[in-house]
């Protein structure tokens, strides 16, 4: 069982590392083999529409465009499962984040009407981290994160597992920043009494992917 878990963030050791790396432990713990990767490391780019995946001679489920972010597709649907952990910004997943859900789901989707493409099986986890609160989660994002989430899941025969994570702490020390609308003493008091249950969750979370069927 090969689980990917990707970190959408282009900060590598903050809150969203912190959950996928407790997956990945998680995961590792019920003996999955597991593979973790920057997708910043790749300077992701989305699709470039050369459409070279829909040309009758091209292998299906392919994206050509030559870059790393192509290799990463090619490991993604070799992978049973696949995590995919994204900050919000400006309401929706990064920019990186985007760019992989572009490329991954155009390769697989099929122009001929029909079957998906893809015959296989990724099972899918959505991690998402923010600074707004639980209501606005469910309010503002939710639809949206859906839609990306349940064409993904759609595309790669998937199940979905999702795993919030509110009102993060963004920086260590409040005081060096103009960020004068947030309250640091009660940002401080969620990471210490909230994120650590959020950490025990996404531990869970990829015990539960690794085991499932
Ligand atoms: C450019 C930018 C835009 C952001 N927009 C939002 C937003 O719309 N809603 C929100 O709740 N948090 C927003 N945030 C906060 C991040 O989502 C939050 O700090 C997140 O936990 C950062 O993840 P990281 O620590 O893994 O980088 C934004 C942060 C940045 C840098």
């Amino acid at each position: 069982m090969k689980m990917m878990i990707i970190n959408a963030s282009p900060r590598r050791d903050r809150n969203t590392a912190y959950l996928l790396h407790a997956v990945e432990d998680g995961a590792m713990a019920a003996g999955a083999e597991t593979e973790y990767i920057d997708l910043y490391d790749f300077e992701p780019s989305g699709c470039h529409s050369c459409l070279v995946c829909k040309r009758k001679d091209a292998e299906r489920c392919k994206c050509y465009w030559p870059d790393d972010i192509s290799f990463l597709i090619d490991q993604i649907l070799a992978s049973d499962k696949l995590v995919l952990g994204s900050p919000i910004y400006f309401s929706e997943p990064t920019a990186g984040y985007r760019a992989l859900f572009e490329r991954l789901a155009f390769c697989c989707l099929s122009y001929d009407g029909g079957e998906p493409y893809f015959k296989g099986k990724v099972d899918l986890g959505f991690v998402y981290t923010m600074n707004g609160p639980q209501s606005y989660y469910e309010t503002a994002l939710r639809p949206g994160l859906s839609t990306t989430e349940n064409i993904l899941a759609g595309l790669l025969n998937g199940t979905v597992r999702v795993l919030p994570s509110f009102d993060t702490l963004q920086v260590d020390d409040y005081s060096l920043y103009a960020m004068g609308r947030f309250d640091e003493e009660h940002k401080k008091k969620v990471h210490e009494e909230q994120f650590p249950e959020d950490l025990a969750a996404a531990f869970e979370l990829g015990k539960q992917m690794a085991t499932d069927l």
